[in-house]
């Protein structure tokens, strides 16, 4: 299996376009070895497969071409054979706009709540029917499905749920307790590797998963519960935001050190987390602790 971060950084990327936080001040003024990173993204392929592109960036158009290689074999083709979608957060989904001049239509994978949210609430899919059109796969937590070309190009993905936090746009009509956010972990050849880039929570059957993984590429939004609030950001706190933040005494990095078994791997980094900086007392806290901050462009062989 092949996995490649296309984008590291959580909604509004490194810069946010109005943010003057630190680093997104150092990274304009290229300083402290911080570099531009893409909104939240990864692909996936098997035996040199076709790429599956999970989550959607706003920044679709320069990650797909993270992906070219070898040569074109007519004069359109798609550098991926679908998209698989955690949520219906705008940062994880807007990009299939961006995709619509695609000559069939988008092959989309997601939970029911996911495609609701698109056709109610930020109506991708029925926008998208005018141009190429979507051909909606569902994914049922639990249920495994694979994605591969035939049995012996197995690219299984199950969806596991992370968080009921529903898109700031869906709030006035979620139900409580849905399931709003899920990971998902891929299995190919005998290797496993898990996706979470919005953890709400860390309870025993997801860090058992993550265990039992050889790869994780989990939420690394915020060091601190009050990160944004302090900065004059925003008025929630990461955990209202549906994001475990890295530090203090229930925060992430404590339970993911636990681990033997994965390489652990930060994304969906918030342009204002001080682990960006690659000299920050932060970064060596997360290095310390046997977890790599995750890079664009970075590709993980399994
Ligand atoms: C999130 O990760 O919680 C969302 O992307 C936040 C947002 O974009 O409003
Ligand atoms: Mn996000
Ligand atoms: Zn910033």
């Amino acid at each position: 299996m092949e996995v490649k971060i296309l984008g590291t950084a959580a909604g509004g990327g490194l810069p946010q376009w109005n943010c003057n936080c630190p680093n997104c001040q150092a990274v304009r003024a290229s300083s402290a070895g911080v570099c531009w990173l893409n909104q939240s993204s990864i692909a996936v392929r098997a035996n040199n497969q076709p790429w599956f592109l999970v989550n959607a960036s706003p920044d679709v158009r320069q990650q797909l071409e993270l992906l070219r290689d070898g040569k074109p074999v007519s004069i359109r083709s798609s550098p991926i054979a679908g998209i698989l979608l955690t949520d219906a957060e705008i940062d994880h989904t807007t990009g299939l706009i961006l995709l619509r001049e695609s000559s069939e239509p988008l092959r989309v994978y997601g939970t029911d709540t996911v495609r609701i949210a698109l056709t109610e609430g930020f109506p991708l899919l029925s926008t998208l029917a005018g141009y190429c059109g979507v051909k909606w796969s569902l994914l049922e937590p639990g249920i495994p499905i694979n994605l591969g070309l035939d049995a012996a190009n197995q690219l299984e993905v199950e969806a596991f749920p992370l968080a009921a936090k529903p898109p700031k746009y869906m709030r006035h009509k979620a139900v409580a307790d849905e399931v709003w956010v899920v990971g998902f972990t891929f299995r190919a050849s005998g290797k496993v590797m898990t996706y979470a880039p919005g953890l709400a929570q860390l309870d025993d059957t997801v860090l058992e998963r993550f265990e039992s993984s050889d790869c994780i590429l989990i939420d690394g939004t915020c060091w601190q519960d009050d990160e944004l609030v302090n900065l004059g950001i925003a008025n929630r706190k990461a955990r209202e935001m549906g994001h475990l933040p890295l530090s203090g005494a229930e925060g992430s990095i404590q339970h993911l050190a636990q681990l033997r078994h994965p390489r652990k791997i930060l994304v969906h980094i918030n342009n204002t987390n001080p682990i960006l900086m690659a000299n920050s007392q932060e970064r060596q806290v997360v290095e310390k602790a046997g977890i790599e901050v995750g890079d664009d462009g970075l590709t993980i062989e399994l």
